[in-house]
């Protein structure tokens, strides 16, 4: 049973069993290479943004998207600040990005697709805007067990990184139904928050050269 009320510490902790640490390092996966063009989705501070602009070079492009104009703030200062000019930082939604089709190389995501109510609309974008033969490495949570409606409804819990999870199954039919059916988990772990019980994964899928029996 995922739901131990009892465990709710505040409204809502990010501090119980370190559950802080729950996503990231998801760009070492991505092999990024000089010249790739690739986009951060919500990419908050832009902290594996200005990695990946740094992985591709000066021949390559990095974007970072995020709905957050705060977020995008200190992500442009710090690109100025270490002098990092293959960059951009752009505001928008990751159900509706803002760059044309099979226009990149790589999407990475790190911990941010929970937040978004839509994640098929999310991984259909993500399938439009990668090349063909091109690759996401996207670090999210699930869970085994639908969260109780309140949760999932509740804007807080959304924003503490816990309310928006899907299941994985809800998940890899999202995956699968954008184009996705298989993915590679380079890392799984589980742990509580706030008293449920939550998976954080890093995976990554490839779209296709070809695209066979695909329904969308
Ligand atoms: C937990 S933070 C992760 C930030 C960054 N990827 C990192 O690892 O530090 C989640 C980010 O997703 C952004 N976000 C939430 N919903 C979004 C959406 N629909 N489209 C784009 N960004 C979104 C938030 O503004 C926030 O910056």
């Amino acid at each position: 049973m995922s739901v131990v009320m009892s465990r709710i510490i505040t409204r809502y902790s990010n501090e119980d069993n370190n559950t802080n640490l729950s996503c990231g390092g998801n760009i070492v996966h991505l092999n990024l290479k000089p010249g790739e063009k690739v986009l951060d989705l919500g990419c908050g501070r832009g902290g594996e943004t200005l990695l990946a602009a740094a992985a591709v070079g000066t021949e390559g492009f990095v974007w970072g998207l995020d709905l957050t104009p705060r977020m995008l703030d200190l992500a442009r200062e710090r690109a100025l600040t270490e002098n990092i000019y293959n960059i951009e930082f752009v505001q928008g939604s990751m159900e509706q990005i803002p760059l044309p089709d099979a226009s990149l190389d790589a999407v990475l995501s790190n911990c941010a697709i929970n937040h978004a109510p839509d994640k098929l609309k999310v991984y259909h974008e993500i399938f439009r805007v990668l090349k063909p033969g091109g690759r996401f490495v996207v670090s999210d949570i699930m869970t085994d067990n639908p969260l109780p409606q309140e949760i999932k409804e509740d804007p807080d819990a959304i924003a503490a990184c816990f309310g928006g999870a899907i299941t994985v199954r809800e998940y890899e039919e999202a995956l699968a139904a954008a184009g996705f059916p298989e993915i590679d988990i380079y890392k799984e772990r589980r742990y509580l928050k706030n008293g449920y019980e939550m998976i954080s994964r890093t995976f990554q899928g490839v779209k296709p050269l070809e695209r066979k029996g695909v329904n969308q």
